[in-house]
């Protein structure tokens, strides 16, 4: 068994990209590493005695982060002994929702694979939602809308943590008809739901009035959706004038069953985050202007939450 316990976190990268290269998709690769519950308050790199030789200490988010940069499942380690575990990496293959051909309506549609993501179920993005909602102190709010709902994950979440939830008036869209038919499902006996199937760019014609709070997550950067135009239609028409806005883009891409880290853009072979900073910056400064107070949070979906900052 190919042990790594005294090599350096470059060496090792460098011999697992040969070993996986080499690896079919589903197969496992295996390692021996020193046993990150050896020590306890250790930086990564520390090296430590273990029958005379200096092996070097790493924990396990290094483990899983590599995991995950190398394309890979980290499955559960076995315990050798107290000094060593046996790493498994499990190669992912290239299933995602982003390479789907579906037709641009129904690509995150109830058979999608996207319809197998439970983004509350991510702590990476269950934690940034939440603080964003009660940083907008959702419990205060009345008329929120959601652009861009899908199956109504984000109501959801909503419908959890709001001491207030009955007396919210919820409106979400979507121009996916299997998706928001999943959404109307879920929240059938929910009066104050109402899950429509329309498309953002018609969002005047639907006369919806104005809201408390706005949310849209990972909708805004749709190729279909002229996104700055839309920033301002939001704010002057769709938003009170004490009114918050949550708007997040996503940081990372699905691909068989993991969230991995980093945007992706066209034409390049790697994370790229460009047009995500773009984005958010342009929703930061807008917002700043018309006079809401703005923070940028998370880490896998970057979040924009803007409160009003006007007087009474
Ligand atoms: C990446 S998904 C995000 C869905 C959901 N907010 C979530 O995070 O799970 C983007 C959603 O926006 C919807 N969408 C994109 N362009 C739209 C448009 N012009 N009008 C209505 N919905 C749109 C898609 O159908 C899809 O459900």
């Amino acid at each position: 068994m190919t042990n790594f316990s005294l090599l350096e976190l470059n060496e090792i990268i460098q011999e697992l990209r040969i070993i996986l290269d080499k690896t079919a998709p589903h197969a496992v690769v295996e390692f021996i590493v020193l046993n990150p519950d050896i020590a306890s308050g250790t930086y990564n790199g520390t090296r430590i005695k273990v029958e005379q030789e200096s092996a070097i200490y790493r924990g396990y988010k290094t483990w899983l982060e590599l995991a995950h940069i190398l394309g890979c499942r980290m499955l559960t380690p076995k315990v050798i002994d107290e000094h060593f575990i046996l790493m498994h990496y499990e190669k992912l293959t290239q299933d995602s929702f982003h390479t789907s051909d579906a037709q641009k309506e129904e690509k995150y549609g109830s058979d999608s694979i996207f319809s197998a993501i439970h983004k509350n179920e991510e702590a990476g993005f269950l934690h940034y939602f939440t603080q964003a909602l009660q940083n907008v102190k959702i419990d205060e709010r009345k008329r929120v809308l959601n652009l861009g709902i899908n199956s109504g994950d984000e109501f959801e979440l909503i419908q959890k943590i709001s001491k207030n939830f009955v007396n919210l008036e919820l409106v979400g869209i979507d121009y996916c008809a299997s998706a928001i038919e999943s959404a109307q499902k879920k929240f059938q006996n929910e009066n104050n739901v109402t899950l429509l199937q329309a498309d953002i760019n018609n969002l005047n014609a639907l006369n919806l009035g104005e809201f408390d709070l706005i949310v849209s997550i990972g909708a805004l950067q749709s190729a279909n959706l002229e996104y700055k135009k839309l920033m301002m239609t939001l704010v002057q028409n769709q938003l009170s004038r004490k009114g918050a806005m949550i708007l997040a883009w996503p940081n990372c891409r699905w691909r068989d069953g993991e969230m991995l880290y980093g945007a992706r853009m066209k034409n390049y072979a790697f994370s790229e985050m460009s047009n995500l900073y773009k984005d958010v910056i342009f929703a930061k400064k807008y917002l700043q202007q018309k006079k809401f107070r703005v923070t940028i949070t998370g880490k896998d979906y970057i979040f924009v939450t803007a409160t009003s900052i006007q007087k009474d």
